[in-house]
C-alpha cells in the first residue's frame, strides 16, 4: 500500500504508548494514526500529542491495523470490539490473553513462529510478556537439541501490571498485589489455580506449548513480582534431548533471531539495561550434560508487548521483522 496504513491503538496505558513509540521508531508505513480508550481527551504519547477517540464500533471505520493494548476479561476492549473492528476491515492484534489460545488465533512471536500467521481470520494474539522472553533464546536451543523440560523462574518488573503496578511500586498504591512491593519479592502473579500454578505460571506452560507446537512440553515456571520498574528477567534451565557442548550452544544463541548473547560471566544483562531497548538479552550461560542454564532479560512494554506486535503486522505487510 503506497500511502500507507490507517492505525488504532486501543489503549493509551503504558502499552498504548510504547506502541505508538514502535511504529514510529521503525518508521511502520502510517496513513493515519488514531489513539482510542474509554474517554476521549487530549493526551500526550511518546511525545506526541493525541486527540483520544472513545473506543467504539464507529472508531474502526476504515482501519486497516488495530493494535489492542487495553484491558482483559468480558468486559476488556478485545472481547467488547475486536470483532467490530475485523468486520470493518481490519487486522486485530491484541496484546490481551483472552484469545491467545484460541485454537482459531494465532499466537505469534515472529523470531519463532512468523508461519502461524498464514490463513489467519483477523485476530492475532501477542503472547504473554515472559514467555516472549523465555522462547527467543529457547526456541531455538529446543530445535537444534530437543527438550525433556524447562524450569523456570521469573523476575518480573511492576510495569508488567500496566499503571497501576508502577503506582504500587512508586506511591505505594494499595490493592494492586497481595503484599506490599517496595523491598519485596511475590511468588504470586494471577489467581491460583487447583494446581498450585498461578494463572502467569500456567501461560508460560500452554503458550510456550502452541508456539513451539509441542503440545506435551513441560514448563515448570514460578513467577515472581520484584520491585524492578522495567524489564522482565528470567533464570531458565532446560534440559535436552541430546548433549551439547557450550560451543554448540553459544553458537546457538549468537545465532538466535532477536537475540543479543553475552559470553562473557561479567557482562550479564539487567534490567536496568534492557529498559528502553527492544531486544532480548541472554548471559551466564552454563552446559552440563543435557542441561542447560542461561538468564534473559528483556523490556516487558518493548519485547515483551509492543515491539512484538509491532513485528506482527511488518511481518503480515512482508516489511521487515
Ligand atoms: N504491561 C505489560 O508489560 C504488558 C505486557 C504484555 C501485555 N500486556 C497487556 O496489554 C494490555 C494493556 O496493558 P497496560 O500495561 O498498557 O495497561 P494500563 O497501563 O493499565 O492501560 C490500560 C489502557 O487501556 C484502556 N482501556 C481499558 N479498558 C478499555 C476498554 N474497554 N476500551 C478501551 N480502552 C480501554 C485504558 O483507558 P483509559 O485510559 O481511558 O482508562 C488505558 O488507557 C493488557 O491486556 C495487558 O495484560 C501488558
Amino acid at each position: 500500500m503506497s500511502d500507507g496504513y490507517t492505525v488504532a491503538v486501543v489503549g493509551a496505558g503504558l502499552v498504548g504508548e510504547k506502541i505508538v513509540f514502535e511504529l514510529r521508531r521503525r518508521d511502520f508505513p502510517l496513513k493515519e494514526l488514531r489513539v482510542l480508550a474509554r474517554t476521549a481527551r487530549t493526551t500526550t504519547l511518546a511525545g506526541e500529542e493525541f486527540e483520544v477517540g472513545v473506543a467504539e464500533p464507529e472508531a474502526f471505520e476504515g482501519v486497516d491495523f488495530a493494535f489492542f493494548a487495553g484491558t482483559e476479561g468480558e468486559k476488556g476492549a478485545a472481547v467488547q470490539l475486536a470483532q467490530e473492528a475485523i468486520s470493518r476491515g481490519a487486522v486485530v492484534i491484541d496484546n490481551g490473553s483472552d484469545f491467545r489460545l484460541d485454537p482459531d488465533v494465532p499466537l505469534v512471536v515472529p523470531e519463532v513462529n512468523a508461519d502461524a500467521l498464514e490463513g489467519h481470520n483477523g485476530l492475532i494474539a501477542n503472547a504473554n510478556c515472559s514467555t516472549i522472553t523465555m522462547l527467543l533464546p529457547l526456541a531455538p536451543l529446543i530445535r537444534a537439541f530437543g527438550v525433556r523440560r524447562v524450569i523456570v523462574s521469573t523476575y518480573q518488573a511492576v510495569s508488567g501490571s500496566g499503571r497501576e503496578g508502577v503506582e504500587a511500586l512508586e506511591d505505594g498504591r494499595e490493592g494492586v498485589y497481595p503484599r506490599p512491593i517496595a523491598g519485596n519479592a511475590i511468588p504470586l502473579i494471577g489467581g491460583v489455580g487447583d494446581d498450585g500454578y498461578t494463572t502467569e505460571e500456567r501461560k508460560m506452560r500452554l503458550e510456550s506449548r502452541k508456539i513451539l507446537g509441542l503440545p506435551d512440553l513441560e514448563v515448570f515456571a514460578t513467577t515472581v513480582r520484584i520491585p524492578v520498574h522495567t524489564g522482565h528477567s528470567e533464570s531458565v534451565y532446560v534440559e535436552t534431548e541430546r548433549e551439547a557442548s557450550l560451543d554448540e550452544v553459544v553458537e546457538a544463541l549468537r545465532s538466535a533471531p532477536g537475540v543479543t548473547f553475552s559470553g562473557d560471566a561479567d557482562d550479564f544483562p539487567t534490567p536496568l539495561e534492557a529498559a528502553g531497548d527492544s531486544g532480548t538479552f541472554v548471559g551466564r550461560v552454563r552446559v552440563e550434560g543435557n542441561a542447560i542454564s542461561f538468564w534473559c532479560v528483556a523490556d516487558n512494554l518493548l519485547k515483551g508487548a509492543a515491539t512484538n506486535a509491532v513485528q506482527i503486522a511488518e511481518s503480515l505487510i512482508g516489511v521487515r521483522v
